[in-house]
Parts: C-alpha cells; sequence; structure tokens
C-alpha cells in the first residue's frame, strides 16, 4: 500500500541555509494494508522527518513516496491533496501543539467530516458517534477549547478523527510520550481497535522498543538517518543484528518488562 524508496531529507539550516543536516538517508520500507509497523530510535534518528514526508508535509531531498501506486510528490490539485490527507492521517505527540487555542474542539470534528467525500447531512450524529468510539462523553468535549481538556482528551480527540476520516494509514509520531502514565493503555488500545475494526494500517513511531515489540507487526530500527535493521518484533527481541538495535535493547530491560506487564494487565484482561 506505502513504499517509500530511497528516501532522503537534507536539511539546510543556518543564517546562509549552508549548514546542511542530513536527517533521512537511504530509507526504504513498505507497509501494507492493516499492518502495523513500528518505526523506532533514539531522539534524532530522523522519525519525525520520515514521518512529515510520508504525510506529504515536507518535500524529499530525493526518493520516491507511492501510496496505493502514486507517486505522492506527483499529486499537484488542491483536492487530490485533501484526499490523500483523508486516506493517510497524522497523529502527533503534542496534542497541546496540534490544536488552535483560539477554536473549539468541535472545529478540528467539523474539519475532519469537511474532508471526507460523504457529505451526510447528519454531522452531529456522526460526531458524536466517533467521540463515544474513543470513549469521550460528547458533553465532556463539544463546546470546550482546547485549555479546557486534559491531553489525554486531546490524543483521543484526534483518534476520533480518524473514526470520521477512516484512513488508509494513520501515522503516529510518539502519540503516547507526552500523555501521562494512566491513560496511555487506552490510547493505544484505541489505535488497537481502529485496526482491527476498519483494517486501518498504521505507522508507529516511537522511541521506545518496548512499545514497539508490544504494538507491532513489523519493527524498523532508526538510527541516524538510516534504518538499520527490520524485523519481525520477536526476531528484533531474541536475535538482534545491529550493534545499535543491541545498545537499543540493553538500554530498556526493565521498561521492556513494565510493557509486558502493562499490556497483560491493561489490554489483554480489560479485552
Ligand atoms: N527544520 C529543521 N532544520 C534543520 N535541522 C532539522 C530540522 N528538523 C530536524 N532537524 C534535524 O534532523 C535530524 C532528525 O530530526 P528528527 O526527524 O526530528 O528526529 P527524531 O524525530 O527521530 O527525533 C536531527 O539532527 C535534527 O536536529
Ligand atoms: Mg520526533
Amino acid at each position: 500500500m506505502l513504499v517509500v524508496t530511497n528516501l532522503q531529507k537534507i536539511y539546510m539550516s543556518g543564517l546562509l541555509r549552508r549548514r546542511r543536516t542530513i536527517a533521512v538517508e537511504g530509507v526504504t520500507f513498505s507497509i501494507a494494508e492493516g499492518e502495523i509497523v513500528s518505526l523506532v530510535g533514539e531522539s534524532g534518528s530522523g522519525k519525525t522527518t520520515t514521518a512529515l514526508m510520508v504525510l506529504r508535509l515536507l518535500r524529499p531531498t530525493a526518493g520516491k513516496i507511492e501510496f496505493m501506486g502514486q507517486d505522492i510528490w506527483k499529486i499537484s490539485n488542491s483536492e487530490e491533496v485533501k484526499r490523500y490527507w483523508q486516506k493517510v492521517h497524522g497523529i502527533f505527540q503534542d496534542p497541546y501543539a496540534a490544536f488552535n487555542p483560539l477554536y473549539k474542539a468541535d472545529r478540528i470534528l467539523y474539519q475532519a467530516l469537511d474532508l471526507t467525500l460523504n457529505k451526510d447531512n447528519n454531522r452531529l450524529t456522526t460526531i458524536r458517534e466517533a467521540l463515544h468510539a474513543v470513549g469521550l462523553r460528547p458533553e465532556d468535549v463539544l463546546g470546550k477549547y482546547p485549555h479546557q481538556l486534559s491531553g489525554g482528551q486531546k490524543q483521543r480527540l484526534m483518534i476520533a478523527r480518524c473514526y470520521l476520516l477512516k484512513p488508509k494509514l494513520i501515522v503516529a509520531d510518539e502519540p503516547v510520550s507526552m500523555i501521562d502514565a494512566s491513560s496511555r493503555a487506552g490510547i493505544l488500545k484505541l489505535l488497537l481497535e481502529l485496526r482491527e475494526r476498519y483494517a486501518t494500517a498504521i505507522l508507529f513511531i516511537t522511541h521506545d522498543l518496548g512499545l514497539a515489540h508490544y504494538v507491532s507487526d513489523r519493527i524498523l530500527v532508526m538510527h541516524k538517518g538510516k534504518i538499520v535493521e527490520e524485523g519481525r518484533p520477536e526476531d528484533i527481541i531474541n536475535n538482534p543484528q545491529h550493534t545499535y538495535t543491541k545498545k537499543l535493547i540493553s538500554d530498556i530491560p526493565l521498561i521492556m518488562k513494565k510493557w509486558d506487564e502493562f499490556a497483560d494487565f491493561h489490554l489483554k484482561t480489560k479485552g
């Protein structure tokens, strides 16, 4: 469904735009329908840059991104771009930055409905259903400004957008890293449910290999802009090939253990 080939991004920064940072280099991967693929790496490894390029928000310096056979950087008319953003949707790390402080929560949902081609006339009902699906009571969020909502509520609101848009692919860039620990399991579970319900594929971006191990079908390990290892979660954890992957694993045995307990407790036993 998504095929990324030899992707590269070089940032030019500084006063004279002469400082070159090779943020992403020779990145190649693909994602099948309904698949959850994690992109794992430490801060600065190029994960967000990759996400922004896949979301068609940042133009690559080189390489190609094809979605369902179409080169996304060859799309030029704005209607087609909108359609792409319906099919490939982003959820970001910082639920606070994702909202315009001057607009009520309703707006983010109506905007999502505007992106869908389905012009049903019962918009409020559709929105209420999406809110219920993500465990929010409409009366708790509708009519509220972003500062009146918690981080967890805002992240659920972003996922409610996905229930409205039914994207084929969600690019989730560290979706739970700024959420307090107690709400994380619930948010992750919603993403997994979305996949169950609509066969939504997810590019799950995280610095936490333990978390990636838990949620994904396949893991890509990113280091200094390159993908250094790719495999099934069990293989990556039990038989890492690259020294960087080994380092990631040795750094997190405790967290791993915590995530396993966490998974058992919150995600399995609660059904
Ligand atoms: N707008 C920018 N201008 C210049 N350099 C950038 C910019 N955004 C990111 N970088 C650099 O690109 C590299 C990759 O960053 P990023 O994609 O944000 O990594 P990650 O999401 O894995 O933390 C880093 O070295 C970062 O400093
Ligand atoms: Mg990032």
